[in-house]
């Protein structure tokens, strides 16, 4: 059962990146369970209508997915007319469009290193850029998802790792040049979540159970509680809170002695 009021975000859009799955379908799911609309946001077609048309289903909420990438401009003004048109506003958006995979520096092209910078940091930029004149209209809220991995030296995550310390780095200018507009920004920085396609490509199943023993809360973390995480940030429970990261990750990150 929801810890929030049910109706919270009735009349409220959100347009989500990456919506298509894992972490931020939850966190859609969540917000729709809530009483909003939302556009779920990514690269595959059929994958992104199939989750917008079984988020419709199971919450009788109005989810739209449409196709498109992060690293294209166009493609996102594209999904923002569209949700407009047919939503009249936006008011959440969550920059969630990430990749990922494991690799020592040497075994990194500069393309790689690129490719993953250009997915979740300009990915993020581009799509506060494009969303920002309605989020402004509606005194609205940005959540981008980020990661502790860069709080300490990740190995084989050196592309992911300055990715989203430039992520969070973005954030803190969003959430100082657009808080005297009204809009907060705020990061959720995740542990390891299961069911989620970044654990089954970073964590191999034979580890689970030593890694599960070095969180502090002695378990993953699910779908839900980042969509929890969502709700509060977006709720007006959080109305001061502004350029925060908000770790949900079983305290996984401060155990130096364990991870
Ligand atoms: C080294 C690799 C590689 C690997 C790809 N590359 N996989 N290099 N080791 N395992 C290289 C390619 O060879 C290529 O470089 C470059 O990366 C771009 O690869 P493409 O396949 O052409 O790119 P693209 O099709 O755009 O795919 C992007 C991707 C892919 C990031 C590489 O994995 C992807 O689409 N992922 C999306 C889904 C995802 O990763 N979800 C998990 C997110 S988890 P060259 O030089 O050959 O051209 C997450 C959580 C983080 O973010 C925090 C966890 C705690």
């Amino acid at each position: 059962m929801s810890s929030f009021k049910p109706d919270i975000f009735a009349g409220k859009v959100a347009f989500v990146t990456g919506g298509g799955s894992g972490i931020c379908y939850g966190m859609t799911q969540a917000l729709l369970a809530h009483g909003a609309n939302a556009t779920i946001l990514g690269r595959r077609e059929a994958n992104i209508r199939d989750a917008a048309a079984k988020l419709t289903k199971d919450t009788g909420k109005e989810c739209l997915g449409i196709a498109g990438d992060v690293r294209k401009p166009e493609s996102l003004k594209a999904a923002i007319e569209a949700t407009v048109k047919r939503f009249g506003r936006i008011d959440f958006v969550i920059c969630g469009a990430a990749g990922n995979f494991l690799s020592p520096i040497s075994g990194l092209s500069e393309n790689a290193f690129k490719t993953v910078l250009e997915i979740d940091t300009m990915g993020t930029y581009n799509t506060i850029k494009a969303t920002i004149g309605e989020v402004k209209k509606a005194k609205g809220a940005y959540i981008a998802i980020s990661a502790t991995l860069h709080y300490r030296g990740s190995v084989l995550q050196a592309h992911v790792s300055a990715a989203k310390a430039g992520i969070d780095a973005l954030m803190n200018v969003v959430a100082v040049e657009y808080g005297p507009a009204g809009v907060r920004a705020n990061v959720i920085a995740p542990g390891p979540i299961e069911g989620t396609e970044g654990v089954a490509r970073l964590i191999p199943k034979d580890v689970i159970a030593e890694t599960t023993k070095a969180i502090p809360s002695q378990r993953y973390g699910t779908i839900e509680d980042i969509g929890n995480a969502g709700v509060f940030l977006f709720s007006p429970a959080a109305s001061y809170v502004n350029g925060a990261v908000l770790v949900v990750d079983g305290a996984q990150w401060h155990n130096s002695t364990t991870s």
